[in-house]
C-alpha cells in the first residue's frame, strides 16, 4: 500500500494552477446558495492561474497543502486589516478541495498559518467567516477562536453577516 504524506509549505509560482483549481472548487462548494451567483462567478473567474502566480510572487504569506504532488488546499495570511481589532495577524483565506475536507487537513493548515504569522512577529490572530458558512463557524469555534465582532458584506444588494474570531 502506498502512503501519501501531506506537505504544508510556502507556495511557489508553479503552484498557481493548482491553487486556482482549489479556489474554484472550494468556493463553489462553500458559497453556492449563499453568495449570489453573479458575484460568486465573478470572484472565481477573476482568480485564475495567472492571478495566483502574480499573488505568489508578491507575497511570502501563501501556504499550500500538497498530497502526492497535488495541491489540495491553500491559506493566505498577513497583517490584520481591521483597525478595530488589536490582533496583528490575520488569516484571510483557508480553503480545501471538497474531497479533502473533514480529515484534519484544515487543522494542520490553520496551525501552520498561525505559526508563520507568529514567527514573523505578528502577535494575535483574527479570522473572518460568513455566518451562513456553518462549516467554517464550527471549525473556528472548535479551534478555540473567540467570536468578538460582527460585520456585513454586501453582494448584489444581499447583505451577509460575517463574524470575527480571534486568538491571543
Ligand atoms: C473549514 C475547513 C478549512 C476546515 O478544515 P477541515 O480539514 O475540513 O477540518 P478538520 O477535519 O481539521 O476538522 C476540525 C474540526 O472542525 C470542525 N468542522 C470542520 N468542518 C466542519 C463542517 N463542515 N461542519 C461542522 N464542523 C466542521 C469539526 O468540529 C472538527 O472537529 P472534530 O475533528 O472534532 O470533528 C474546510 O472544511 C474547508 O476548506 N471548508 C470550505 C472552505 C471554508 O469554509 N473555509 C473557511 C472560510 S473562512
Amino acid at each position: 500500500m502506498k502512503t501519501l504524506t501531506v506537505d504544508i509549505r510556502k507556495a511557489q509560482p508553479e503552484d498557481a494552477e493548482g491553487i486556482a483549481d482549489v479556489h474554484q472548487h472550494a468556493w463553489w462548494g462553500t458559497y453556492a446558495g449563499i453568495i449570489p451567483h453573479k458575484s460568486l462567478t465573478g470572484m472565481i473567474n477573476r482568480r485564475g492561474g495567472k492571478w495566483w502566480a502574480s499573488a505568489i510572487r508578491r507575497s511570502a504569506f501563501i501556504l499550500v497543502a500538497e498530497i502526492g504532488g497535488d495541491i489540495v488546499g491553500y491559506a493566505t495570511l498577513g497583517r490584520n486589516r481591521s483597525r478595530d481589532l488589536r490582533q496583528q495577524g490575520e488569516i484571510y483565506e483557508l480553503y480545501l478541495k471538497p474531497e479533502y475536507q473533514g480529515i484534519g487537513l484544515g487543522t494542520r493548515l490553520f496551525e501552520a498559518a498561525r505559526l508563520k504569522l507568529k514567527s514573523n512577529g505578528l502577535v494575535g490572530l483574527v479570522v473572518w467567516a460568513l455566518e451562513e458558512n456553518s462549516g467554517a463557524m464550527s471549525f473556528y469555534a472548535g479551534a478555540g477562536g473567540r467570536d468578538v465582532a460582527e460585520g456585513v458584506e454586501l453582494f448584489e444588494q444581499k447583505a451577509l453577516r460575517k463574524v470575527a474570531f480571534v486568538w491571543p
